[in-house]
């Protein structure tokens, strides 16, 4: 006799529930969509003990007919998708037809649903998949799904749930998600008999996410709505102040849909890259709009995961969006106000052993070399304060900067009498707009920062940060526009490395020339460089050589991001350093470069790099006014 076995339908939905129904929280999620997917516009959660023992979710949606209550908790009962070629235009969060069946497989379930046409509702309660009781039941319209004791006939799974809080926390992270991917909706969660959020159902994402995460985050917030291509992004971006150690706060919705993918993520990042210390990760809610047609939603069960018919031009799309909105709500941080801490350290201080230690002997102490101003010092006081702006021309910096930056010998096209500047698809080049009015430098401080004035406010700049930010904008562009200057070596340098890294060298050959190098096979392990880019500051180009190897090996195939940390190491290097003793010119140069880079405000590892303080928040710190 044979020994293979069909399995029965209950044996297969418990199999099955492993897929679907991991915890409580995704019962919660499940539950969730069909309210949504039923055109609710209030949804009620409830949850009691981590979601283990009770889950009860109240819909206002169209309800079930009583004949398509039992056939509801079938397998592939849907009624949502009814051929294969519906697959592709699904705006239903539903549609595998699986969730109602592995629910109740696990958990006991009571549905009570009520149609607006039908006279009245219907109630079923099911027990591990077999129906126990069923009939009419007087109630209003919608749908109340109640699940009670989940997992209570797999006790391998129960023991495999975390504990009761932790359950609970999957759950709210879940309902946040829920609410925000649809603020249309009135979506009140409830856990143990405490109101957790209720948010309005007005359409007003801000107020959804004030509602989830509060005043601290909402105040943070950078606006987001943009097109392009055949994408529409819309959301919310944190600024600085609210990025995090890790990626719990980011959310992306496609057509409404939250879920998850490392091409957006590493998009939003990439865009960010400059503007976030290392190791922190921004804040975001992104709304992402898309035909339907573009993206597949069927890779995985729980339909967390999506595929993208071309994940490069998504990863284009979010970058820019999401850099544009950067950009355009970048600002000078204000030096803020530390009152409490000021006068905390102040108390510290042992008045009666401290001495006046003014050295007079100013030859002695080399330190206060840096402050010396300038040769020009009198001259920026004289600069009447609100006529600064108007007594420097704008265009005669504008006109300097862009030979400061134009590559060596004239390498554009002509076609008749007009000329095609060889860099035209360089988007960063068209742009080179100042960021913020003129400075007048004032001086240079412990070698290390620039004191300038503005009209309204008194200006720090961190020189190395600004001067990196500077060369690495200068780099990008000249890498962009194939114009990274270099120099022929009359000897050339020779390289040995692994078979492997020399297979990486001339499989990113196309970039390497781009950065400006030449580079021939040796023979054996070597590898010839003829040509090497010109780095100010002159570092050991072996060394450099190395290092963007290093990079490209890292960076495995995402070479985009290893170019750029590769032109921050150049622009590193390049920088003057802390302790470098500037001049009134190099200093008033600086700023004047700074003023008309893309983004002037962060050096290229996102420290700042430039901060102020108003004239009005010094006179408030002298007393002069209240
Ligand atoms: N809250 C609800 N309101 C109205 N209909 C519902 C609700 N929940 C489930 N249904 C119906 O039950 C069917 C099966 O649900 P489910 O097992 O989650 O599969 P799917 O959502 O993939 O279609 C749905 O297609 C829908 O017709
Ligand atoms: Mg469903």
């Amino acid at each position: 006799m044979g020994i293979i076995k069909l399995l029965d339908e209950n044996t297969i939905n418990k199999i099955a529930a492993g897929e679907v129904i991991e915890k409580p929280a995704s019962i919660v999620k499940e539950l969730v969509e069909n309210s949504i997917d039923a055109g609710a516009s209030e949804i009620s959660v409830e949850v009691k003990g981590g979601g283990i023992s009770y889950i009860r979710i109240v819909d206002n949606g169209k309800g079930i007919n009583k004949e398509d209550m039992g056939i509801a908790f079938m397998r592939h009962a849907t009624s949502k998708l009814s051929s294969e070629q519906e697959l592709n235009k699904l705006v239903t969060l539903g549609f595998r037809g699986e969730a109602l069946a592995s629910i109740a497989a696990v958990s006991k379930v009571e549905m009570i649903s009520k149609t607006h046409d039908s006279i009245s509702g219907y109630r079923i309660y099911i027990e591990g998949g077999k129906i126990i009781e069923e009939g009419e039941y007087g109630c209003p319209e919608g749908t109340v799904v109640t699940i009670r004791d989940v997992f209570f006939n797999t006790p391998a799974r129960l023991k495999f749930l975390k504990s009761e809080s932790k359950e609970s926390m999957y759950i709210t992270d879940i309902m946040q998600n829920l609410a925000m991917s649809h603020s249309n909706i009135s979506f009140k969660y409830i856990s143990n008999g405490k109101l957790v959020f209720a948010t309005r159902g007005d359409g007003d994402l801000k107020g959804v996410i004030l509602a989830v995460y509060g005043k601290q985050i909402v105040k943070n917030l950078i606006d987001l709505n943009c097109s392009r291509d055949f994408i529409t992004v819309k959301g919310y971006l944190g600024n600085s102040n609210i990025s995090r150690g890790s990626r719990n706060y980011q959310s992306t919705f496609i057509n409404g849909r939250y879920i998850k993918n490392k091409t957006i993520t590493a998009a939003v990042e990439a865009a960010y890259k400059s503007m976030l210390t290392i190791n922190k990760f921004p804040f975001f809610v992104l709304h992402i709009y898309v035909n339907p047609e573009f993206v597949d939603v069927n890779v995985h069960p729980a339909k967390a995961e999506v595929k993208f018919q071309d994940e490069q031009l998504i990863f284009k799309s979010i970058y820019h969006c999401v850099k544009d909105a950067l950009i355009s709500a970048s600002h000078v941080p204000e030096i803020e106000d530390d009152r409490k801490e000021f006068i905390r350290n102040i108390q510290k201080v042992n008045y009666s052993q401290q001495k006046l230690d003014i050295k007079t002997d100013i030859e002695t102490d080399k330190k206060y070399d840096g402050m010396i101003a300038n040769e020009n010092l009198t001259n920026s006081y004289e600069l009447p304060r609100k006529d600064i702006p108007l007594n420097r021309n704008d265009d005669i910096y504008y006109e300097k900067d862009k030979t400061q930056y134009e590559p060596e010998g004239d390498r554009s096209i002509s076609v008749g009498n007009y000329k095609i500047p060889n860099n035209f698809e360089n988007e960063v080049t068209t742009k080179r707009v100042p960021k913020f009015g003129p400075l007048a430098v004032v001086g240079q401080i412990h070698f290390t920062y620039i004191i300038a004035e503005g009209p309204d406010d008194m200006y720090i700049i961190d020189q190395h940060a600004a001067h990196e930010r500077i060369y690495y904008e200068k780099y990008l562009r000249d890498y962009k526009s194939f114009g990274m200057q270099k120099q022929n070596l009359i000897v050339p340098i020779v390289l040995e490395f692994s078979v492997s890294e020399k297979q990486a060298i001339f499989d990113n050959i196309e970039q390497f020339k781009r950065l400006g190098y030449e580079i021939e096979d040796f023979g054996g392990n070597s590898v010839a460089l003829r040509c090497v880019p010109i780095i100010y500051g002159n570092p050991d180009p072996k060394v450099l050589f190395y290092e963007i190897l290093e990079q490209i090996n890292l960076n495995d195939k995402n070479v985009l991001s290893a170019i750029d940390k590769i032109l921050y190491t150049m622009a590193c290097k390049s920088a003057v350093k802390a302790n470098d003793k500037l001049s009134y010119k190099e200093m008033v140069e600086l700023i004047e470069q700074l003023r008309f880079c893309d983004n002037p405000y962060n050096c290229p590892h996102g420290r700042p790099t430039i901060i102020k303080m108003s004239y009005i928040e010094l006179e408030k710190k002298f007393k002069r006014i209240q």
